[in-house]
């Protein structure tokens, strides 16, 4: 049959663009926050030093470049202002193996 091939890409396209989210590990997110500190400055709901999660998630609701953003932050640390004005390199997390990471990111946007 001629159009199979053509049928094999249209079903490998699609289940790239499947929604990520519903393949989120939020028991590996938490462990990951809680094994590297992050549970300092942020909780899901509360601004500590730095914004909730929540917070976070709302600001990058319905942008494309979120999940880039945060990966970029939790992978390289760039410098961050504190509130009091002072600067620090942001943490980065210890596993930066690209699923885990992935996983950690999607469900920061998520809460
Ligand atoms: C010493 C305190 C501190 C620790 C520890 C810390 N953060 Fe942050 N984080 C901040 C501050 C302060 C900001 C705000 C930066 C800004 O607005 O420029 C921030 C911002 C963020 C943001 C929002 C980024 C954005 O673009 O709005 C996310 C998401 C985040 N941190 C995740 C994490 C994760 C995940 C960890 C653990 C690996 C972590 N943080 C550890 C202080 C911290």
């Amino acid at each position: 049959m001629k159009v199979t091939p053509l049928l094999a890409v249209a079903a490998t396209v699609f289940a790239f663009s499947l929604p990520a989210g519903a393949a989120v590990d939020a028991d590996a997110a938490n462990k990951m926050i809680k094994d590297n500190g992050c549970t300092k400055c942020h909780s899901v709901d509360k601004d500590k030093k730095g914004p909730s999660f929540k917070k976070t998630a709302a600001k990058y609701k319905g942008k494309a470049d979120g999940e880039a953003k945060i990966t970029t932050l939790i992978t390289t640390g760039p410098k961050v202002k504190f509130d009091d004005g002072s600067e620090e390199e942001h943490k980065t997390v210890s596993n930066k193996d690209p699923a885990q990471v992935k996983n950690l990111v999607q469900w920061i946007l998520a809460q």
